[in-house]
């Protein structure tokens, strides 16, 4: 459908497609028994001179607008199909008609868009003229030519082309905009995702024999099941106008060309019947004008490549998000470490996490020069937040981070944080740094938002784009540009949190959560392992029941689950509430480690050998299988354990580097296990780990030697060995 132009001239086009596609669609629907269709119409279909506001059965009770006659009727059309194939083959099929849309991604060319998406880009355009701003008028018609003028063309015949849409500049400096008619007709508008909400709405909630009006009366005639879907609100042209001039601001003259047509004088929805069905919009009028302009400018511009992103902290979670955007926007990624970004200039990602050709066609500058983030305009800041030898949040970095950016802020940026903090750290302790350092005032200069990361190291099917990814910000139109801005590279889609402190809370509660059932899991084993019976043994039987969660016991090591648990235990803690089950989650996981190697311990003393002259094979140290991360591996309080009781340890690991084990924790592991030793422990299940024989174990074991399996992979597969598992 189009304006009415479009809807003028191209009448044959119309009424042959519409009538084509849903004729099609509506009847293949039933032949191959769709469960329920929805099918939308337009507010269109009713009466030029029908009583306002609209109400469903106003429909066939007068003559229609001639302008779009040929669309009303084919969209009339499909309103009784849908019924009478209800009535006739019992379908689920139900109508919705929309009143006027607008939002993201409309329609601007100015043939063909319809009067508000019109009003954004003329009064855009006019703004452009008079403040001389020819960078931005050439960059509108590059990506959106007004009927093949594109900015590369002559000055000359850009003003004449945008004078014949009414876009004038006079002798006096001053800029007209010209509209269409008197500018008096009343028109409606509802926010395109408020709409895609409504249709959700009426596909889950309501079924067909909810609108027929006299359900009882079997002789009654059933029509006008359609449901209106509008806001009931509605607004002159020249109000419309005024609002848009405003939000735009564009500071010319508008004037009215009378001498043509003014349209259908009122178009308003009566809206009583979706609203009774429990639906009503969400998003007013001015706030979704401001989302579409801004829109129209911050996610725009990045996509044309005349905004950049930068990222702040280049490591797991932060290098991966750069160079996704970098393949379709212009990327700053800054690190602190100089070797990281020379190692990153070179291919190379320092987290061994991806590879050569994932930075191939990258459009991304790394760097360690803070000025060079000046060039952006939405920063992302993915710095880690640790914890102190105290178990409390370390936000040293992300503080510094913040620091960092709030050197570098200018008015309209975005600064959007993806490190786990707890809930109000953002906007209590990072905004106040960013405000302080650059002037400026969060929601008036410039935007925050926080968008938690869910990558799983080691895990090639959970990555970043095929994860929904959870996105704030600190306002309605701050939550939109990080929505859209995201949603150019995840395609698994984005979830839009209500707000900044519940995105923060979400994240931590998917890692406490986890942590808190493997605390289960662990404190399961401790006690089973009393009663001589095998955990994984038990955890099979009670996992054939429906609604079993699928958690086992194991040492809980990293920076997230192991971690972010502390952060919300610190924050609860501050508002009066001792958190004693996660603290309690916490306690437990945290000593699997020390329990493992006593357990070693017992098991060697029971063999009458003396611990002090035992040798123990660790296999793993790593934090998870199949990555290189040493960091806060729980692998190295088993081994430190077992020194502390004079046990020779030998680890190895083909994963972990040994220069960096030794430097983290001051232990040099081997390369290949050597000699007989008195214990293996299998630590980490990496995939090298995972198809060994009994035979390959006995190899390393003396005679009575113990095989500790942690995460029970081995568990039917040793017959002979002593084992134990978790
Ligand atoms: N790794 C994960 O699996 C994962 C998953 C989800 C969330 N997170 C969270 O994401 C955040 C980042 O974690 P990560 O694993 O990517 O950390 P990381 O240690 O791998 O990387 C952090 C990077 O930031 C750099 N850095 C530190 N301080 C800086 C500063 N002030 N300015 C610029 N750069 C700085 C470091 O040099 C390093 O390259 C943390 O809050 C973490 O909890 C991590």
């Amino acid at each position: 459908m189009g304006g009415i132009v479009a809807n003028n001239t191209y009448r044959a086009q119309f009424i042959y497609e519409n009538l084509m596609i849903q004729n099609n669609i509506i009847h293949q629907a039933y032949v191959h028994g769709v469960k329920k269709l929805l099918f939308l119409g337009s507010s269109c279909i009713y009466p030029k001179m029908a009583p306002q506001p609209l109400k469903e059965e106003y429909l066939l009770t007068s003559d229609l607008e001639y302008t779009n006659e040929p669309y009303a009727i084919a969209k009339i059309a499909g309103i009784k199909m849908c019924e009478s194939y209800n009535l006739q083959y019992g379908t689920n099929f139900i109508s919705v008609m929309p009143t006027n849309l607008y939002g993201p991604n409309d329609n601007y060319d100015l043939e063909k868009s319809h009067v508000l998406p019109a009003l954004i880009r003329k009064m855009h355009l006019g703004k452009c003229l008079r403040n001389n701003d020819w960078k931005s008028l050439r960059s509108d018609l590059n990506k959106l030519p007004i009927e093949g003028v594109t900015g590369a063309d002559a000055e000359d015949q850009i003003l004449e082309k945008l004078a014949k849409y009414g876009i004038k500049k006079e002798v006096n400096g001053e800029v007209s905009v010209t509209l269409w008619g008197t500018g008096s007709p009343y028109r409606e508008f509802l926010y395109v995702e408020d709409l895609a909400e409504a249709c959700v709405y009426c596909l889950q909630n309501i079924d067909f024999v909810n609108l027929i009006t006299d359900i009882r009366n079997p002789k009654s005639e059933i029509k006008n099941t359609h449901i209106n879907i509008g806001t009931g609100k509605d607004l002159t042209i020249k109000e419309l106008a005024e609002k848009v001039k405003e939000i735009v601001n564009f500071d010319g003259q508008i004037i009215w060309d009378s001498s043509k047509p003014d349209g259908t004088p009122r178009k308003l929805l009566d809206v009583s019947k979706i609203n009774g069905l429990g639906w009503k919009e969400k998003v007013n009028l001015e706030e979704g004008i401001k989302r579409v302009y801004q829109n129209f400018k911050m996610y725009q511009k990045i996509k044309n490549k005349q905004a950049k992103i930068s990222v702040i902290g280049l490591g797991y979670v932060g290098l991966p998000i750069a160079l996704e955007f970098a393949k379709q926007a212009k990327v700053v990624g800054f690190d602190i470490k100089p070797d990281r970004v020379e190692l990153m200039k070179k291919n190379i990602d320092p987290s061994k996490e991806l590879d050569s050709k994932d930075f191939e066609g990258c459009d991304i500058l790394f760097t360690a020069n803070v000025d060079d983030l000046e060039q952006a305009q939405f920063h992302i800041v993915a710095v880690p937040t640790p914890i102190d030898e105290h178990n409390q949040p370390d936000l040293g970095p992300v503080l510094a981070a913040s620091r960092t950016v709030g050197k570098i802020l200018k008015k309209g940026d975005y600064v959007v944080f993806e490190s786990t903090v707890y809930p109000g750290c953002t906007e209590e302790d990072c905004v106040p740094v960013l405000e302080e350092l650059s002037g400026l005032k969060m929601g008036l200069d410039f935007k925050v938002g926080f968008s938690p990361e869910r990558i799983n190291p080691g895990d090639k099917e959970h990555t970043l784009t095929t994860i929904t990814k959870v996105v704030s910000g600190n306002d309605a139109e701050a939550l939109h540009n990080i929505a859209h801005v995201y949603e150019m590279v995840i395609k698994a889609g984005v979830h839009r949190a209500p707000s900044i402190k519940v995105a923060e809370a979400a994240k931590i509660i998917e890692n406490t959560q986890r942590d808190v059932n493997i605390a289960l899991m662990n404190e399961l084993s401790l006690i089973f392992s009393r009663m001589g019976i095998n955990t994984y043994d038990v955890l099979e039987a009670a996992g054939t029941k429906w609604n079993f969660l699928k958690f086992f016991p194991g040492l809980v090591g990293g920076h997230c689950i192991g971690v972010d648990p502390y952060y919300l235990l610190y924050k609860a803690k501050e508002l009066g509430y001792h958190a004693k089950m996660i603290d309690s989650g916490r306690f437990v996981n945290d000593s699997m480690g020390g329990y493992v190697a006593k357990q070693v311990v017992k098991k060697i003393i029971k063999q009458d050998k003396n611990p002090r002259e035992a040798r123990v094979l660790i296999m793993g140290v790593t934090f998870k299988e199949d990555v290189s991360d040493i960091r806060n591996s729980k692998v190295v309080d088993i081994l430190r354990e077992l020194e502390s009781f004079s046990v020779g340890v030998d680890a190895i690991d083909p994963h972990a580097s040994i220069e960096e084990v030794q430097h983290e924790y001051g232990y040099k592991m081997v390369e290949h296990p050597c000699g007989i030793y008195d214990a293996i422990i299998l630590a980490v299940q990496h995939v090298e780990y995972k198809n060994l024989s009994e035979d390959y174990f006995k190899s390393l074991l003396s005679s009575s030697g113990l095989f500790v399996d942690l995460k029970g992979i081995y568990r039917c597969k040793i017959k002979e060995l002593n084992y134990w598992s978790l």
